[in-house]
């Protein structure tokens, strides 16, 4: 079979980690806006992206995600003040980290989207999908998966549902 045929059927699976205020909300307008976007995009929301553990990503990575999104309200809408900087600051050196150690990083984005913004979350989702789709599978992480050494924050019964609906 010719590689391009390979390419053209490899369907990436997306993780994105949002916010439940402003990106899910977002995505949910966009739905209900009957907006057309990739069907690539598993969604796991949470109180706010200061929440999201780094851990997530590789976590999501590992059990089969070809690429990661992180998404929350702009600066300054966070309704736990400051936690989309924080979450901002700890993204971009959990990100050096994972180039550090051989991850393409544009498998992994962050995004601004707000509730009123249909319309972003479809381009954000949309263009990450593409990118993806173009690289081929992300297959680095997949060898962790005989290597579970994840911290107890992760054995919650809410993250292992989740993360059993991308595998
Ligand atoms: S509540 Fe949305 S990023 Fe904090």
């Amino acid at each position: 079979m010719h590689a391009e045929k390979l390419q053209h059927e490899f369907e990436p699976k997306i993780v994105a980690f949002v916010c439940t205020w402003c990106t899910y909300a977002g995505a949910d307008l966009a739905g209900t806006s009957r907006m057309q976007y990739p069907a690539n995009v598993r969604v796991l929301k949470f109180p706010c992206t200061g929440r999201i553990d780094p851990v997530f990503i590789l976590r999501a990575f590992q059990k089969g995600a070809d690429g990661v999104l992180v998404s929350g309200c702009h600066p300054g809408d966070c309704h736990y003040m400051a936690g989309n900087f924080h979450a901002r600051r700890r993204f971009a050196a959990f990100r050096a980290l994972l180039g550090f150690v051989g991850v393409d990083l544009e498998r992994l984005q962050f995004s601004w989207v707000s509730a009123a913004e249909g319309g972003k979350w479809v381009e954000v989702v949309t263009e990450l999908t593409e990118k993806v789709r173009s690289m081929g599978p992300m297959k680095e992480f997949k060898a962790l998966e005989n290597e579970e050494q994840w911290s107890g924050a992760l054995n919650t019964p809410e993250l292992r549902e989740a993360f059993e609906s991308i595998t």
